[in-house]
């Protein structure tokens, strides 16, 4: 029996992450959060103070990181048996994982770890080339985005929430360096999957792009 794949592509804050885990929670489909592998091979590098432009020893490093994923209401990860889900999520993992996710020989080890989520019943799979390049036979394909600004308040008040101390305008502009890089890149960029149901979030409400999803696999 085929595993069923919904593919949910687009730039950071559009709120893949949150869609993706609505989606997924009502499918009772698994769920895969792919930035956070590469955020997860951001915090390694910055463990042992690699230098990121030293190619070589990054791909050594994501060759051999040992990583677990626990994927229920909360993702917890733990990299060679520590949590380091608290460093996940702070804009310098972000930008780092960004830098490093240009290189072709890390997508190219990062390849399979992905591609090992898909498991019956379904998996929604959340990131920047889903539905390009990692699951190009996906059923369902989304292109989920929102204008820089809202994506940038959207952080803001994540960031806040969290106690994390955040900066509207610096946060702005790292999204859109962070945009370019993404979709500069010659291998794999962040770009609209073939056949993919372009949802722009700047407007509506959580609930209603996740009911345009689901309505989208039914
Ligand atoms: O989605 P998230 O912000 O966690 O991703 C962090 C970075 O990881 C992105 O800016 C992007 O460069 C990279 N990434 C990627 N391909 C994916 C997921 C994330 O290149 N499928």
């Amino acid at each position: 029996m085929s595993v069923p794949v919904l593919t949910i592509d687009g730039p950071s804050g559009a709120g893949k992450g949150t869609v993706s885990r609505l989606v997924a929670k009502k499918l009772g489909w698994h769920y895969l959060d792919s930035g956070s592998i590469y955020r997860s091979l951001a915090v390694a590098l910055a463990k042992q103070s690699v230098d990121l432009t030293d190619k070589a020893e990054i791909v050594k490093i994501a060759q051999t990181m040992g990583l677990e994923f626990d994927c229920g209401d909360e993702l917890v990860v733990k990299l060679n048996g520590e949590d380091i889900t608290g460093q996940l999520g702070l804009e310098s993992t972000g930008n780092t994982a960004s830098v490093i996710a240009a290189y072709p020989e890390v997508r190219q080890v990062l390849l399979k770890k992905q591609q090992d989520f898909k498991r019956p019943p379904g998996l929604v799979a959340d990131g920047r080339d889903m539905g390009t390049v990692i699951f190009p036979d996906a059923e369902n394909k989304v292109f989920l985005t929102a204008s820089a600004e809202k994506r940038a308040e959207r952080r803001y008040k994540q960031l806040i929430e969290k106690g994390i101390d955040a900066n509207l305008s610096r946060l702005t502009i790292e999204i859109e360096e962070r945009d370019r890089r993404d979709m500069e890149r010659t291998n794999a960029p962040l770009s609209m999957a073939r056949g993919a149901l372009f949802i722009d979030s700047s407007e509506m409400a959580v609930d209603a792009v996740v009911a345009e999803v689901l309505d989208l696999i039914r």
